[in-house]
Formats: C-alpha cells, sequence, structure tokens
C-alpha cells in the first residue's frame, strides 16, 4: 500500500498523519483474533509491551486518548468527588465534559505556568474533610502539556508533585498523550515518569504516527477496574490487531524521530519571531508545539489561519489571538522551510498594505 500524504502543509496537529508505505504492510500482516473474546494475539502483545515500558503491572488498548484518560478517572473516583489539574489541562477542555457527566465528579484547578504546577498549588486544591466539600481524590499532570505549548514536565517537579498529592491521599493520573516526546526531548526514560502514577495514558495516534490507539496502563487492581469501563464505554474492539499492528509498528520505528520534529518546531519559531504580527518565545520550545501570539491590532487569528489556508498551510486558531502550530511525521524540513516562507510571505504582505 503506497503513502498517500496530502499535499498540503498541515500543522494543525499532530493527528493528521497517515499511515507510511511501511506501516500500512505491518496492518496487513498483522495476526489477528478478537479482542472482546480476549484472544486478540496483536493487542495483547501490545498491551504486555505498553506495560512493561511503563513499568506497570498491566495496559489496556483504546480507541482514543479521550477515552483512555475517562476512563482512567472512572476507575480511580466516585461520583462527588473533585479532580485536581491545570486550568488547560485537555481533561477539562477538550474532552466535552466528560469527567463530569461520565464520572460524576468536580474538577478544581492547580495554576501555574506552561501548563505545569506546583506542590502548593495542589495543596490548595484539598479541602478540609467536611461534609460542606467535595472529598479531593485524584490529581491529573499532562506530559507533555498541549495547552502549556509542548512544556515538558522536569522529572523532579513530577517526583514532588506526586509525592504531595500522596500525602493528601489522592491518586493520580498521568495524561502522557505525548509522553514519548516529554521523554525523548528530556532524555527521562518513560517509566521514570510513570512511576509516579496510579494509572498513565498513553496515545500511539500524536507525535507516533499511528492512525488510531491509546492505552491505560495501572496495577492489576485498577485495570479490572479499566478493562470493564473500557466494555462498558463501548471501547472494546474486534480484530483491533489491525491497529495494534500500526501502533507497535510506530513504537519501533517512530520514536527516535520526534526530535526531528522538536527541532522543526523550534526552527519555525525562530524563523517567525520577528515577523509581524507574530510574537514567540522561541526559546520556551521544548518539543513538536508552538503557540504564536497573533497582535490584534493586526486583526483575528481566524483571519491569518484563513490566508495561510488559502496558500497551503494548515494552522489552528487556538484563541482570539493565537495560532497553534505543530510539528509531526508529515512534515519534513523542506516542507517547515516551505511554510515559513509562505508564513513570512503572507506577514510581509501585510506590512506592505499598511505602509502603502
Ligand atoms: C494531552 C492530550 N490528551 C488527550 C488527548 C485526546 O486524544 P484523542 O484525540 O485520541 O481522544 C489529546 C488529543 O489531542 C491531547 O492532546
Amino acid at each position: 500500500m503506497p503513502d498517500s500524504k496530502p499535499d498540503a502543509i498541515d500543522l494543525r496537529s499532530d493527528t493528521v498523519t497517515r499511515p507510511t508505505g511501511a506501516m500500512w504492510e505491518a496492518m496487513r500482516g498483522a495476526e489477528l483474533g478478537d479482542d472482546v473474546l480476549g484472544d486478540e494475539p496483536s493487542v495483547l502483545r501490545l498491551q504486555q509491551r505498553v506495560a512493561s515500558e511503563l513499568g506497570k503491572d498491566e495496559a489496556c488498548f483504546f480507541p482514543s486518548g479521550t477515552m483512555a484518560n475517562q476512563s482512567a478517572i472512572l476507575a480511580t473516583t466516585q461520583p462527588g468527588d473533585e479532580v485536581i489539574c491545570h486550568p488547560t489541562a485537555h481533561i477539562y477542555h477538550y474532552e466535552s465534559g466528560a469527567p463530569a457527566a461520565l464520572s460524576g465528579v468536580t474538577l478544581r484547578f492547580a495554576d501555574g505556568e506552561r501548563g505545569m504546577y506546583e506542590p502548593d498549588a495542589l495543596s490548595a486544591c484539598v479541602r478540609p474533610v467536611n461534609h460542606h466539600f467535595a472529598p479531593a481524590r485524584l490529581a491529573i499532570i499532562e506530559n507533555t502539556s498541549n495547552g502549556g505549548g509542548g512544556s515538558v514536565w522536569p522529572i523532579e517537579l513530577v517526583e514532588r508533585v506526586a509525592a504531595r498529592a500522596r500525602e493528601h491521599g489522592l491518586k493520580t493520573h498521568l495524561d502522557g498523550a505525548r509522553l514519548w516526546n516529554a521523554s525523548v526531548a528530556s532524555g527521562v526514560p518513560l517509566k521514570d515518569f510513570a512511576q509516579h502514577f496510579d494509572t498513565v495514558s498513553v496515545c500511539f495516534s500524536k507525535g507516533l504516527g499511528a492512525p488510531v490507539g491509546s492505552a491505560v496502563a495501572g496495577d492489576t487492581q485498577t485495570m479490572a477496574r479499566v478493562y470493564r469501563i473500557r466494555k462498558m464505554f463501548g471501547g472494546a474492539m474486534r480484530q483491533s490487531g489491525l491497529l495494534a499492528a500500526a501502533c507497535t509498528f510506530a513504537m519501533d520505528h517512530h520514536i527516535d524521530r520526534l526530535a526531528d520534529d522538536h527541532a522543526n518546531a523550534k526552527h519555525l519559531a525562530e524563523s517567525l519571531a520577528p515577523f509581524e504580527p507574530l510574537t514567540i518565545d522561541a526559546a520556551s520550545i521544548e518539543t513538536n508545539i508552538a503557540f504564536f501570539r497573533v497582535d490584534p491590532g493586526w486583526g483575528p487569528a481566524s483571519k491569518l489561519v484563513d490566508m495561510l489556508e488559502a496558500q497551503g498551510v494548515r494552522t489552528i486558531a487556538s484563541a482570539p489571538d493565537q495560532i497553534r502550530v505543530v510539528t509531526h511525521l508529515d512534515v519534513s524540513r523542506p516542507m517547515i522551510d516551505r511554510a515559513i516562507e509562505i508564513v513570512a510571505g503572507v506577514c510581509a504582505r501585510k506590512t506592505e498594505q499598511e505602509t502603502a
């Protein structure tokens, strides 16, 4: 099966990648069974590998990161509990109110720079034991932080926050949709991050370039609940070895190359920083996500997105005055250089019009 890469330079997300020819071949050659009946060899092998790389007893394959996160939340809370996360957390912003709808929990926000928070911010969210208050039950961190601009939680901060969470008697969940990015950027092994959490979710469909697939890992007792919840949510699949084969291929071939995506994001940010109406702190780019501020005096970010789209560069207006670009497997360095030319051209043209 040939590669079917689109022509546009699509920087909206690292989720837009298409399977490579070699990944299609791996999918075609997958040994299949029925995962709901428990005999899907490709899924079982992937789950064992993920559990082992995260240093957990078991892992469970999921169709999406959202279902993975929400299953972990339901498995570790009771209705009426409070869950603590950063205000930019994906589980809050982009999962459609699921913590309230599916687990009946309230959210409380521990704030901090670039999607991260300190132990004291966590403690400030934990209210005294009193029948007026929702009991804090679960602390969540996201590594890398999507809303924080792809920031990597330093391992020492993870250790301190997780230790504080345990002091408060909280469970901990790591939204590791981009944990491989964090690991490649920091040199910290996956296991070292994961050991501090009761449950960890990872996604194969972000930087790793698989079309579909996520996983939750944890201890045997918690995972028994996670397996049941996956079934309840409709996430148990049949010949899902097709997908597991793509995910396994992605783990075999697409982890080390994440460093290229990180270098490309930094190169984009450094090259475009001098252009009006964009502002970015290029030094803060650690992985594959970059947020550019668009001067509101120039116009809304959505206008810039439309102008770039018309020239074949796809981005997202992540706020009225902000665009987000994400680098990934399907954008090479020459494509990044072309995108820089196009963005600079659009910005330069605007300046020329203004001064004309
Ligand atoms: C940090 C984070 N967590 C979870 C998800 C959810 O993944 P999915 O789109 O597979 O549901 C995303 C999606 O981009 C994400 O960025």
